[in-house]
């Protein structure tokens, strides 16, 4: 067998049988196949995708290239939540922080950007100290002790993943439904938790575009989640707008720590609710409506807030020496308007340009850049208010352009926010 002979099957699309797929990534893993091997067959996938068979396979590639945690020692239940990823989303540590003060265990394995999507992972080490790279015994213990860890695939978990991951976020081979459902699923199985939320976002700011493509990555997450017995539950929810007020690492914890502490009241919030309460009720066999009352009392006594910081303190972080940039640049507007929308896309790029993601393997991200929007669908706008303010590199020269078109107005009262779309229950196994 020969790398050419797979990349020419799949490129004329055919389907991949297991020994193929074998042979393909686990001799990238192992360092035989070489990075431009891999992204043409990555691009191969993408423009021909894969039928349900290979993305089981595949899975199971990413999942047996490392350990598979084993949550038994853990007291209580594990639940896990996965995002697929937007812009300006920072509900895994919000929820994360909820569904762990109500004495659930959050076992959490999170990606880096991808895209021009922003990753948990990056947003935790905008604050100094914070590692984000745990052990196996570090993991496991912070998980039954503090009641949630997030770590990146260093605990050798799905160690593959990581390496296709970061080749995809710059070989534009990221907007992929087998590679975006292997790629999370190995994750969720590999780090060991029965219990499964995963919020699949559509939209603009979206990696996928229309809900077409989400109801079916929705669909083959939960056949994949029922194979490896876990109850994976799945929901819709719309990326058009970025969500929340901001984008960026450093300027996301701000926010977070906003929202619990009840300084927030939007859309991220209510989504953010809404997801803690679906993994609370699964994770306690409790309705969503009581599941609800517990998560608003627990935003309301701050002890989700003190589990965050609790988190953060465990992980090494000090959240005191959190930076953003004080190159700041303020963009007026230049028309007059009823804000009824927003161009997420074009903010998750905007965000990369000025050093919050990476164009290739090797940058690193500035964690004090981005962008807070000061304002939002519903507004009302003159010509020359703020719109939104950049956070700039140190020293980096103003943006010339007009940040305006990145807003729809119109001169009605027209109110179009996002909701959640759609919801699923698990497979039956
Ligand atoms: N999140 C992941 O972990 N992987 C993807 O491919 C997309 C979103």
């Amino acid at each position: 067998m020969s790398i050419v002979d797979v990349i020419n099957k799949k490129r004329l699309g055919f389907a991949l049988n297991n020994e193929e797929l074998k042979y393909a990534f686990n001799n990238f893993m192992k360092g035989n196949i070489t990075d431009y091997q891999m992204s043409a067959l990555l691009m191969a996938i993408c423009i021909n995708g894969m039928n349900d068979e290979e993305i089981y396979y595949l899975t199971d590639i990413f999942i047996k290239s490392g350990d598979i945690l084993d949550l038994e020692k853990i007291t209580g239940i594990t639940v896990d939540k996965h995002s697929t990823g937007g812009v300006g989303d920072k509900t895994t540590l919000v929820i994360a922080s909820i569904v762990a003060a109500s004495g659930l265990k959050v076992p959490k394995m999170s990606g880096r950007g991808l895209g021009h999507t922003g990753g948990t992972i990056d947003k935790l080490e905008s604050i100094p100290g914070f590692k984000t790279e745990l052990t196996k015994e570090e993991f496991l213990n912070q998980v039954e002790e503090v009641g949630f860890a997030i770590t990146s695939q260093t605990a050798n978990l799905a160690p593959l993943d990581k390496k296709i991951y970061a080749l995809r976020d710059v070989t534009g081979t990221v907007e992929s439904i087998p590679l975006i459902a292997s790629s999370i699923m190995s994750k969720k199985i590999a780090s060991g938790a029965k219990n499964i939320v995963i919020d699949v976002k559509v939209g603009k700011g979206a990696l996928l575009k229309n809900k077409e493509d989400a109801i079916r990555l929705s669909g083959i997450m939960r056949k994949i989640g029922a194979r490896y017995k876990r109850n994976v539950e799945t929901m819709i929810t719309y990326m058009d707008i970025p969500l929340g007020t901001s984008i960026g690492n450093a300027l996301e914890i701000k926010e977070v720590i906003n929202i619990l502490c009840e300084k927030e009241e939007n859309y991220l919030v209510e989504l953010s609710k809404a997801l803690a309460s679906k993994m609370i009720a699964m994770g306690k066999g409790i309705s969503v409506l009581e599941a609800s009352k517990e998560v608003n009392e627990l935003i309301h006594n701050r002890s989700a807030y003190n589990k965050f910081l609790e988190m953060i303190k465990r992980q090494g972080g000090n959240i005191d020496k959190l930076e953003v940039s004080t190159n700041i640049q303020e963009i007026h507007s230049t028309k007059k308007g009823h804000i009824i929308d927003m161009d997420a896309y074009e903010f998750g790029k905007l965000s990369l340009e000025l050093g919050g993601g990476r164009i290739t393997k090797e940058d690193k991200i500035d964690p004090s850049v981005g962008i807070v929007l000061n304002k939002k669908i519903g507004d009302d706008v003159e010509i020359g208010d703020v719109i939104c303010t950049l956070y700039l590199k140190k020293g980096a020269s103003f943006i010339d352009r007009d940040i305006t078109t990145f807003y729809k107005f119109e001169n009605s009262n027209t109110n179009s926010d996002v909701k959640v779309m759609e919801e699923s229950k698990s497979e039956k196994k």
